[in-house]
């Protein structure tokens, strides 16, 4: 599915909260004491509260905001990839940042509201087929920019979702191998623990610099951090 293309500085924002931020209570689902513990959590959180407030979709703006303050890695006329793009708050936040000339392409395996200017594919990154529908969208080697905050549902079961995440991460470095310019960068998201090391040695041997981002809105007792990769080598 392609989203519209027209671009606006403030497309896909919304003064109403977007339904990714609203509450058990206010969709009328029964809490569970669980769901109860997670939304007194998701109530308190400041920076779900300042998403609703500024319309952004999903609290992870925050993490590509305070990642785009240090390290500008968002430029005008810049071709970006945003894997695991739903509800779409970093589309949101990047659309404006690449400017007129520049281009976003974002997938998920969830469907995704449009967001304008943004070129949306639904569907599994890890399926050969979809991988060639966003092949044929970016093209060999155009590419400024991969990011990738792509998580499976977390299961509770700490070995599969390390396993899980840590398989859409390599699948993002591959694609980025594939398809990023010389010179190119990559954020994607990692969870610290098995195979978090190897990852990191493949990430090296790719690009001249990798730093390990933990942004603010990251949860502290989360093992998500954020490798960014700069200067993509063309081996
Ligand atoms: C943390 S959310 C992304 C939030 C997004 N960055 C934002 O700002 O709104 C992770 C996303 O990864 C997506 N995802 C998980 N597995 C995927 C897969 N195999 N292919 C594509 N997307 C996937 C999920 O559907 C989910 O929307």
């Amino acid at each position: 599915m392609l989203a519209d293309r027209g671009f606006s500085p403030h497309s896909g924002r919304s003064e109403r909260p977007h339904p990714s931020l609203l509450t058990p209570s206010a969709v009328g689902k029964k809490r569970t004491p669980s769901s109860a513990r997670w939304l007194a959590e998701h109530e308190s959180d400041p920076y779900v509260q300042q998403a609703r407030k500024l319309g952004y979709r999903s609290r992870a703006v925050f993490k590509l905001r305070e990642v785009q303050e240090r390290d500008h890695i968002l430029k005008p006329g810049m071709t970006v990839v945003d894997l695991g793009a739903a509800p779409g708050g970093w589309c949101q936040y990047a659309r404006p940042l690449l400017g007129p000339s520049g281009r976003l392409v974002a997938l998920d395996i969830l469907p995704m509201e449009p967001v304008a200017g943004v070129d949306f594919i639904c569907g599994d990154f890890r399926e050969p087929e979809v991988l060639q529908r966003l092949e044929a969208l970016v093209g060999e080697g155009a590419v400024d920019l991969v990011l990738s905050d792509m998580a499976p549902n977390i299961s509770g079961i700490a070995a599969a979702d390390q396993a899980g995440v840590m398989c859409l991460a390599e699948l993002a470095l591959d694609f980025a191998g594939r398809h990023l310019r010389k010179g190119g960068s990559m954020l994607v998201k990692v969870f610290q623990g098995d195979e978090f090391d190897a990852y990191l040695k493949a990430v090296r041997g790719c690009f001249e610099t990798v730093h390990v981002r933990k942004p603010k809105a990251s949860r502290p007792r989360s093992r998500e951090v954020y490798l960014l990769a700069r200067n993509h080598r063309v081996l």
